[in-house]
């Protein structure tokens, strides 16, 4: 009888630690995407190969030279310039903040009052390259 109890308390003890340890698991993605999926799904985004597309694709018709709204040309060869540690027009926080998505102002406005809207998973990818440092890749 005594036997049998020690058995259970041991068994409940170790079956704690395991969820102890899953949960801790858990608790390592800090950062995630707008479906909830890490961002380590998403790796080793380039610059060019990436993020530049995106702008070709959905922003130069407007962020050009010459109009540039916003004060913001987004055109390859300038816009890495023209985003990363520079401070917007409109708000006091910098337009990319390297490592810092939520305290970049081109998160924001993409994700809030900008009249043009861009599909979440581009601005999954923009995150991703964002958190991992915005390089200049
Ligand atoms: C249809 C034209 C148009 C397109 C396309 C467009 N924008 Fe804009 N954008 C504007 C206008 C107009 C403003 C200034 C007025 C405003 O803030 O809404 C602006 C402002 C901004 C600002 C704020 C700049 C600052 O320093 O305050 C950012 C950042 C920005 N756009 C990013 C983007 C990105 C990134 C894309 C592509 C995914 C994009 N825009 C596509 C018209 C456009």
């Amino acid at each position: 009888m005594k036997y049998n109890k020690l058995l259970w308390i041991g068994t409940w003890i170790s079956l704690l630690t395991m969820l102890g340890s899953f949960s801790l698991c858990g608790a390592e993605e800090v950062n995630t995407l707008s479906n909830g999926a890490p961002v380590s799904k998403l790796s080793n985004i380039s610059f060019r190969n990436d993020i530049q597309p995106i702008f070709d694709a959905n922003c130069v018709a407007c962020h050009m030279e010459g109009a540039a709204p916003g004060g913001l040309i987004l055109e390859s060869g300038t816009s890495y310039q023209a985003l990363v540690g520079q401070t917007s027009r409109q708000s006091r926080l910098q337009r990319i903040s390297p490592a810092k998505p939520d305290e970049s102002y081109l998160i924001q406005k993409l994700k809030g009052t900008h009249l043009n809207k861009l599909d979440s998973q581009l601005i999954d990818t923009l995150r991703a390259w964002i958190i991992q440092g915005a390089p200049d890749n």
